[in-house]
């Protein structure tokens, strides 16, 4: 692999930023990130820093072990400290955002009622047990105003299970961002906790716990530029110490005797950490967390938003292609834009990009409720008479440049315009 170090912005108005270094492949234009973003050098580096040392965590006297538990936890508190983890927090490792949301449904009270809308992504839709869907809202205004009528109609119902409001901060299906502060104020306000899916979000802006309101947050390292299995899991420990271990085995384990039942469990986050943890994984979302710490992430974020303006211009200006939204034309995103073809499929299209190099995701986006919805709006505001069944997904972050996005409008100008390849074509993901 070879780095991509410092890519300077390729954008007119915008001074050059320097950003964390992402690895590439020279000739291949990756704009999945929402997918999974390339690897950081920053977690590359800490990777290969710690290797030689590797050994076991947790579990070993020796100087090895030593240091790499060592290593695990300062992982743990640097993880915590870039999403503003508080006193009574638990920083929980886990595999991925739906691993982690996993485990909070594990960990509710058995009679939570969780309460989310119909477009999140199937890992907020999924793990719950009894949850309420609230219908798709058509502006940041209207998500509020419906939970709040939700929420009220539960309460005034005398209706005392423990709530759970389960959010995403921007949906990987266009980016658009919701209005989580003002999400968490009326769930405070009807005593419900909330929990906030920030696997699109932490990429591109900084989160806070306590600034958003939040009771747990999720995110994956895969996401955040640390493809080393590891994502995490953070906030109230006073449900996770309450439920059985998320994975029963050693680790999570303080005493176990002879007979069957007879265990004693550990509490604090080792109770759900079963298993030898993932201490590369840990180790590099850390070294990532620490990176981004470091930089300017408001002028980051603002060289995203040109390449992203710059990106959906080009796409508004093609004939027959039409932009995925929820929420109005200008409600803020991170640097994500879904859009469809007329009459195409949009697999056979993706195949046509990845032809000239360039890699971006078709399907649904594990997001179907969503984006079967946001086709249907999409078809019809452009004066379609079907709908495709599928979209593409264009997604931009850390070492994207105005070369990138050129390329890829070019390439997708000219995939259009060309016949329709007759080879059968496959999503690469079921979508
Ligand atoms: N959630 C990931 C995506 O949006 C897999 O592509």
């Amino acid at each position: 692999m070879t780095a991509v170090l410092d890519a300077p912005c390729q954008v007119a108005d915008l001074t050059s930023v320097t950003e964390p270094a992402v690895l590439g492949v020279p000739g291949q234009i990756n704009l999945d990130y929402a997918a999974t973003a390339p690897c950081a050098r920053a977690a590359s580096d800490a990777v290969n820093e710690i290797l030689p040392w590797y050994a076991s965590v947790h579990r070993g006297a020796g100087a090895l072990s030593q240091r790499c538990t060592l290593a695990y936890e300062r992982a743990r508190q640097t993880v915590g400290d870039f999403v503003g983890a508080r006193e009574d927090d638990y920083v929980i490792f886990t595999r991925n955002t739906t691993d982690a949301l996993n485990l909070l449904a594990h960990v509710i009270p058995a009679d939570t009622l969780v309460v989310t809308f119909a477009g999140e992504h199937h890992a907020n839709l999924l793990p719950w047990r009894d949850c309420l869907r609230l219908p798709v809202p058509g502006s940041p205004g209207a998500a509020v105003r419906s939970l709040d009528s939700a929420l009220r109609v539960l309460r005034q119902g005398a209706d005392e299970r423990p709530l759970l409001v389960s959010v995403t901060g921007a949906t990987n299906v266009t980016g658009e961002l919701w209005p989580i502060r003002e999400l968490s104020l009326v769930a405070r306000r009807h005593g419900a906790r909330v929990a906030v899916d920030a696997a699109q979000l932490a990429p591109h802006h900084p989160v806070d716990l306590a600034d958003l309101g939040a009771d747990y947050l999720a995110l994956s390292g895969h996401k955040l530029y640390a493809p080393f299995g590891a994502g995490v899991l953070v906030g109230r420990s006073d449900w996770l110490d309450a439920a059985t271990p998320y994975l029963a085995g050693g680790g999570a384990s303080a005493k176990v005797g002879d007979a069957t039942h007879d265990v004693r469990w550990a509490t604090g986050p080792a109770r759900h950490e079963a298993g030898t943890p993932n201490l590369l994984g840990a180790v590099a979302l850390a070294a990532v967390c620490s990176a981004l710490e470091g930089s300017d992430r408001a002028a980051l974020a603002a060289r995203e938003q040109a390449l992203l303006h710059r990106l959906r211009t080009g796409l508004a200006a093609l004939d027959g292609v039409a932009e995925l939204r929820i929420f109005a034309e200008d409600a803020p995103r991170v640097g994500i834009v879904s859009f469809a073809v007329a009459g195409r499929e949009s697999a056979e299209i993706a195949a046509g990009l990845a032809r000239r190099g360039i890699g971006v995701r078709d399907g649904l986006f594990c997001a179907h409720p969503l984006a079967r919805r946001l086709l249907g709006e999409a078809s019809q505001r452009a004066g379609w008479t079907q709908t495709p069944a599928t979209a593409l997904r264009a997604s931009i972050g850390l070492g994207t440049t105005g070369s990138d996005v050129d390329a890829f409008l070019t390439a997708l100008t000219a995939v259009v315009a060309a016949a329709p390849s007759t080879t059968p074509t496959t999503s690469a993901c079921t979508p």
